[in-house]
């Protein structure tokens, strides 16, 4: 059976979401069945129609599906990710995580790993604080955390070891290759090591 991935995300000005498909990218090629999910848009229609990015981010991405609780009950690893808001997450993904109580309470979370990415501004706005916070969700959930770290040479060159992150100048900038092949090396690294704990589940 493959090891099952939900990269599930939110974005506004797309910056996350190409980090979200480069994961994917390296969880497919390490042999992963993928589901990228985004979680609902939660803000008013007037904020987003101020920022013309971020209209026409919601339209180019309006063929992928919204993530569920069934999509997390599903996967074997998730992958959270979402721009930097003040040093934390978006309230749009937070929403998402706030609903997975009854998940939690059975314990169907358990032993799936858990892995976060994020974007922000500027390189010190807050990209590792809101990795962390994610991070702490899986601590919860009794999920077992998958960093990069510095497990592969791309991560000295991309720099942070919590997750893959990149600094967007506020939407103006996309990743760069550096920071796409450290997310197709964290998608790589989830799937592995989901790989090797389902062997040991059932030997
Ligand atoms: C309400 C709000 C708060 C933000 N807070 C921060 C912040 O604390 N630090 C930072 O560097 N960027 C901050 N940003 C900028 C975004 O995190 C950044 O542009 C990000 O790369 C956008 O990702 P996206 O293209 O996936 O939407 C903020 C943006 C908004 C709209």
């Amino acid at each position: 059976m493959p090891v099952k991935t939900a990269v599930i995300y939110y974005s506004a000005t797309g910056g996350t979401h190409k980090l979200a498909e480069a994961i994917a990218e390296g969880a497919r090629e390490a042999g992963s069945e993928v589901r990228v999910l985004k979680v609902k848009e939660l803000a008013p229609e007037e904020a987003i129609a101020s920022n013309e990015g971020w209209g026409n981010h919601i339209r180019e991405t309006s063929n992928i599906p919204e993530a569920t609780l069934a999509d997390l009950e599903w996967a074997d690893a998730i992958v959270l990710g979402s721009p930097t808001r003040y040093g934390g997450a978006a309230s749009q993904l937070r929403q998402f995580i706030d609903q997975t109580g009854p998940l939690w309470a059975k314990g169907a979370l358990v032993d799936k790993v858990g892995s976060a990415f994020s974007s922000a501004a500027t390189a010190h706005g807050g990209q590792e604080a809101t990795i962390l916070s994610l991070l702490t969700t899986f601590y919860h959930w009794g999920s077992i955390v998958v960093a990069p770290g510095f497990a592969d040479p791309i991560q000295f060159a991309m720099g942070n070891p919590y997750g893959v992150s990149f600094a967007s100048q506020n939407g103006a900038v996309p990743p760069d290759e550096t920071a796409l092949a450290a997310a197709k090396f964290q998608g790589k690294r989830v799937v592995e090591t989901a790989a090797r704990l389902a062997v040991n589940r059932n030997p």
